[in-house]
């Protein structure tokens, strides 16, 4: 058989099973999101309970709920026992309230805010840039997205402080530090860390509020945009957590430079995000993230480790090590050139 034939005879065996798994992702996504508005998971934390008694507990129709309830089951985040639901393993741990990490706060930011703005992805293609604006949130969306973000990134914080050595440091800089989650682990974990949060005024108030009670200790925040003021200096390290993909390449070039002017010779930069491939299509999910970037940050994007490499060297930063994190997130390490 020629290869021409081949191929004819390879595409006639394909089937658009893999066209409904990806069109059908956003009922996946709906129905998750639906599940954790209603407080299905949080419902469910002490033990099971039947549709009746779900739909009671909830004060919504036990036909409609069943539909929720239902595709949430298929979809492995609850079971059934008879005419009993509960939550699976996954649910009580992340979405129940009552486990480990709360994945809640996530949840509710993609539902209210990222799956609206995911309706502008077509004409942000379009137009080359964000056309729902860059952050452009109100004072509560602001603690939706900043909340969370946090329990988006809370696994990589955890795993940041695991990874990585802080004890050669005495002062740490988390430029776009959010609520301020990554210092509260990294000064709870390496006692002997000073640390300063740089933020928006607006995420800094979330911030403020959340660190209550550690904030003149060892966490200071300075509030200011890092690419148009000073920023303050007299740093060993500085931290960006899923910050260079709010930016496009050349404003992160320029926040590099003056992350560099942060720190004397041989100091520290940490810059945790998706690194991807060369070609940005792996890790899948970096791929997809990418859109979210677009479509929230108004002129986000994800960046290949090589391209990361290369912004090091013009701003004054030599590379280091990659290091992995948690599944997609990756840190990348740099020490600042004399
Ligand atoms: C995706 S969040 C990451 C928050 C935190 N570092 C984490 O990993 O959880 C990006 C943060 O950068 C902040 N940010 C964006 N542009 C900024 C700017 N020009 N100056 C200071 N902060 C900025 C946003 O307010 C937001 O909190």
């Amino acid at each position: 058989m020629t290869s021409q034939a081949a191929s004819v005879s390879n595409r006639s065996s394909a089937t658009p099973q893999l066209i409904f798994d990806i069109a059908t992702g956003f009922m996946r996504a709906k129905h998750l999101f639906v599940a954790g508005e209603l407080g299905i998971f949080e419902t469910l934390a002490k033990g099971p309970l039947t549709l009746k008694e779900l739909a009671n507990k909830l004060g919504t129709p036990q036909r409609t709920t069943r539909i929720v309830a239902d595709a949430v089951t298929a979809l492995g985040l609850l079971e059934r026992d008879g005419d009993k639901y509960q939550n699976s393993d996954v649910a009580q741990a992340f979405l129940s309230g009552c486990g480990p990490v709360d994945m809640g706060p996530f949840i509710r930011f993609w539902n209210r805010l990222s799956y609206r703005r995911w309706l502008t992805l077509e004409d942000s293609v379009r137009e080359g840039q964000g056309v729902a604006g860059e952050f452009n949130f109100s004072a509560e969306e602001q603690k939706i997205f900043s909340e969370g973000v946090e329990a988006f990134s809370a696994g990589h914080a955890l795993a940041l402080a695991n990874t990585y050595d802080f004890s050669q440091h005495k002062r740490i800089l988390d430029l776009g530090g959010g609520t301020g989650s990554f210092l509260k682990i990294l000064s709870q974990r390496y006692p002997g860390l000073e640390g300063t949060l740089y933020e928006l005024p607006a995420a800094a108030a979330v911030a403020r509020r959340n660190l209550t009670g550690q904030i003149g200790r060892r966490i200071e925040i300075v509030e200011g945009n890092f690419v148009e003021d000073p920023l303050p200096r007299g740093y060993d390290v500085v931290l960006l957590s899923h910050v260079v993909h709010v930016l496009v390449p050349e404003r992160n070039i320029e926040l590099l430079r003056r992350a560099r002017e942060a720190v004397k010779s041989g100091g520290r930069l940490l810059i945790v995000d998706f690194w991807t491939n060369p070609a940005h299509t792996e890790p899948l999910m970096a791929a997809l993230m990418a859109g979210e970037f677009l479509v929230v940050g108004g002129n986000g994007d994800v960046y290949s480790l090589e391209e990361g490499r290369g912004w090091l060297e013009e701003s004054g930063w030599r590379f280091v090590e990659h290091k992995a994190l948690s599944g997609p997130v990756t840190l990348l390490v740099a020490e600042a050139v004399a």
